[in-house]
């Protein structure tokens, strides 16, 4: 839909007086204010359009709205829930995965972390100096050691670094929560779970994976074996995070938290004296830090998930495949007009005009990025570290500023607008 058409919304069957009419007609013409997010030529940061049968779930449910604490205040949509703990944790090769829906990838991680400390007070968090700035602050927050690992050339963990950083825990008598990202925010750059998991368990260390934007990828077949061989691993991981707000096609407010070890719910025990009462089946509010939580939103990832199984080579798959298709293509037809690119390991592609140094190069991509945007062409901008810069350059400042674009929709697919971006 067209935001212009929200300013002809009717809501026949709804108690609207002549108040609420107007006063939604006053929001329909605020909500013009924004991005096309929608659209094929938004090709900026992590923003995908919900399904409309998300959408239609999600409004259908808040009519009841139900609240996914306890059975108490939503019996119908925790079921619900459930199921979709099931779908996402079998997609990562859990068997039995214990987990819960979030308000989105923060949460879920902090959630994570939070199990980790519960299970050992001294871990230490570690975690790709890539890898999204909430692990250093979520470590914060829960009082826990935090430290960065180096990033390879390509942006994945390296893998010395992790290895002499536990040695030296070892030394110690600690040991550490291993953070493996898989998709990384900046360049979707998969760090080598495969290898981090038995070095992790010969250093009786945690593996926690945050695979908040890239997780729907495990369905795919990623451009780099070592990145399939990466996803092959989750399923030996203690913990990982997946958003369905980013490629799960729900609206904001749906992240997710799954354990691989379903006693680990032993953690967040307590007890309420205010509710638990309905059943003695599991309150979801039994295993959230969370209390409140809306029950609309395991309604329309439930929704979703009929018409978009997780499933090999199915609808969801063919709709991600389409994104990886677009980033390679980008990728291409950019080379081809003469800019720097970064090989896409997801549908993230990260270029760059050419030019002398830093400094400069820096200025005719920011050039680049406002006058694309005054073509109705949105991409992002992402500052790129010497260490992951492959470009020959004088380096007269300490970080490069790229030019980045997420290819999320199918839509992105498309020869022509790879030619609209490309075409100064
Ligand atoms: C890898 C990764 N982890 C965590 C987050 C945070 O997720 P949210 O914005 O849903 O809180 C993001 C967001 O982009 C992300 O890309």
């Amino acid at each position: 839909m067209d935001w212009n058409e929200l300013k002809d919304l009717d809501f026949p069957q709804l108690q609207l007086d002549s108040e609420d009419q107007r006063i939604l007609k006053v929001l329909a013409e605020r909500l013009q204010d924004n991005y096309p997010y929608a659209k094929a030529n938004y090709a900026g940061q992590m923003i995908k359009p919900p399904h409309h049968l998300a959408q239609a779930a999600h409004w259908m449910t808040s009519f009841v709205n139900p609240n996914n604490h306890a059975l108490d205040g939503g019996r119908a949509t925790s079921a619900l829930e459930l199921e979709c703990v099931v779908a996402l944790g079998n997609m990562m090769g859990y068997e039995k995965p214990l987990g819960h829906l979030t308000s989105g990838g923060t949460v879920a991680n902090l959630e994570a972390l939070w199990v980790a400390r519960q299970a050992n007070p001294t871990t230490k968090v570690l975690a790709n100096a890539q890898a999204h700035y909430t692990h250093e602050r979520m470590s914060e927050v829960l009082g826990m050691d935090f430290g960065t690992v180096r990033a390879d050339a390509h942006g994945r963990m390296d893998l010395q670094d992790l290895a002499d950083q536990l040695s030296a825990l070892k030394q110690s008598n600690r040991t550490a929560t291993i953070v493996a990202t898989l998709g990384t925010t900046g360049i979707g750059a998969v760090d080598p779970l495969d290898k981090i998991i038995p070095l992790a368990h010969s250093f009786g260390a945690r593996v926690h994976v945050d695979a908040a934007y890239g997780g729907y990828f495990k369905l795919c077949s990623l451009p780099n074996t070592c990145d399939n061989d990466a996803f092959a691993a989750i399923n030996l991981a203690d913990s990982v995070v997946v958003d369905p707000h980013k490629h799960g096609l729900q609206p904001y407010g749906c992240g997710a938290v799954l354990f691989k070890d379903p006693s680990e719910g032993k953690y967040y025990k307590h007890d309420s004296p205010y509710t638990y009462f309905t059943s003695n089946e599991l309150h979801l509010g039994e295993i959230t830090l969370e209390c409140s939580r809306p029950g609309a939103s395991a309604a329309a990832l439930w929704a979703t998930l009929q018409k978009f199984p997780l499933v090999l080579g199915g609808a969801m798959y063919n709709r991600l495949d389409k994104s990886l298709q677009a980033a390679k293509g980008l990728s291409s037809t950019l080379n081809t007009h003469g800019y720097w690119t970064l090989e896409p390991a997801m549908d993230i592609c990260i270029f760059s005009k050419p030019g002398a140094s830093a400094s400069e190069i820096s200025a005719r991509n920011r050039a680049f990025f406002e006058s694309k945007a005054a073509q109705d062409i949105h991409l992002a901008l992402f500052k790129l570290s010497r260490e992951q810069c492959p470009w020959n350059l004088e380096w007269d400042q300490e970080n490069l500023v790229v030019i980045r674009s997420v290819l999320m929709k199918p839509e992105h697919n498309s020869p022509d607008l790879w030619e609209a971006i490309a075409n100064s």
